[in-house]
């Protein structure tokens, strides 16, 4: 195992030399001219990290365009269909979201405190589960799949309304359990490879990884619209491409695991900017 890890940081190593300034860290993120986002943030005192860069900031100056210009972002095709969900009747019940929360901007602050704990059935709600349960509990319609373009549609479009707003979610009272979990996962080493999320995103963020700038792995762009598949990624989806990477077995989308973990990650970016959507390769 250890072997694995030395070829690595060879790599790592290697190609810093080879491949350097494939972006622009220091640029600034200004959305339409006019909203500034601020893609870095002080570190809290007890954190791994000496400052928060958002994944933004390591991407080439091409991608970093796409997110500067909601015309050119290519989230907002996903988030028209969001909007035509949103007002869709649909279910036993009769009704639309739009039935019951008749502005979308209602929404204005809800994912910069998400993951947060549930009271009533002392698991973690997530975007994801917050829809789901008003289709299933409330229209009388079928959930939604974690992953899939409706589900991300709407995250997407429900995120959006919090653009700007710091990351702020609750790790302490009745979160301290899961965040204990997420971040005992965070530091586990896993896979083949065996190694863990901190290995490559807390010791190796600024390295190149073969062709890829590595970032602290941030989830404040969530959902995220990668250039490599096309379409809007939940955070689940991408947790689960890291953890195939190292030839881990990874955890389901909407495990308690992967909520925990997206607690732990999301409480790593407290402070930094709501990007939501972002562009990423
Ligand atoms: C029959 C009415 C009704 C319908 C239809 C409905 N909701 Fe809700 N929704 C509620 C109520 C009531 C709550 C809990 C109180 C609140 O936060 O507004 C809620 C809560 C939420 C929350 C959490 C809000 C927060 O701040 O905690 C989200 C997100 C949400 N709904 C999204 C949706 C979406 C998306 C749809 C359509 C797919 C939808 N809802 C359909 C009534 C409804
Ligand atoms: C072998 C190195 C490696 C490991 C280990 C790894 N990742 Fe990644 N991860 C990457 C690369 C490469 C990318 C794409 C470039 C970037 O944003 O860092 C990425 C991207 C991400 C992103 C998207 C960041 C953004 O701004 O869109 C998140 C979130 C993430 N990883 C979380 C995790 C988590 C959680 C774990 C542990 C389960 C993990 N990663 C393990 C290499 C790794």
């Amino acid at each position: 195992m250890k072997k694995f890890t030395r070829t690595l940081t060879c790599i790592l190593a290697l190609s810093t030399i080879t491949t350097v300034a494939i972006a622009d860290e220091d640029a600034e993120l200004v959305i339409n001219g006019d909203l500034n986002i601020s893609t870095k943030a002080a570190a809290p005192a007890d954190s791994a990290l000496d400052e928060l860069i958002s994944g933004w900031r390591f991407r080439t100056n091409e991608t970093q365009a796409l997110q500067m210009d909601d015309f050119d972002n290519p989230s907002f095709i996903f988030i028209e269909q969001g909007e035509d969900l949103y007002a869709k009747v649909d279910g036993s019940e009769g009704k639309s979201c739009a039935s019951c929360h008749e502005d979308v901007a209602s929404f204005e602050g809800l994912k910069s405190t998400l993951p947060r704990h549930n009271a009533t059935t002392g698991k973690l709600d997530t975007m994801e589960t917050l829809v789901n349960d008003c289709r299933t509990e409330r229209m009388g319609a079928e959930p939604w799949k974690w992953s899939k373009g409706k589900m991300t549609a709407m995250t997407s479009l429900i995120s959006l309304q919090s653009r700007g707003m710091p990351i702020n979610v609750k790790t302490d009272g009745e979160a301290a359990g899961a965040y204990d979990l997420g971040k005992e996962l965070y530091y586990t080493r896993v896979g083949q490879l065996d190694m863990s999320c901190a290995n490559c995103h807390e010791d190796n963020y600024g390295n190149m990884i073969r062709a890829d700038h590595l970032s602290q792995g941030q989830i404040n762009g969530f959902p995220t619209y990668r250039l490599k598949n096309a379409k809007m990624n939940s955070i689940h989806a991408r947790f689960k491409g890291c953890m195939k990477n190292i030839r881990a077995t990874p955890f389901k989308e909407g495990s308690d695991e992967f909520r925990a973990l997206e607690l732990y990650v999301a409480s790593r970016g407290n402070g930094l900017s709501v990007e939501s959507p972002s562009v990423r390769n």
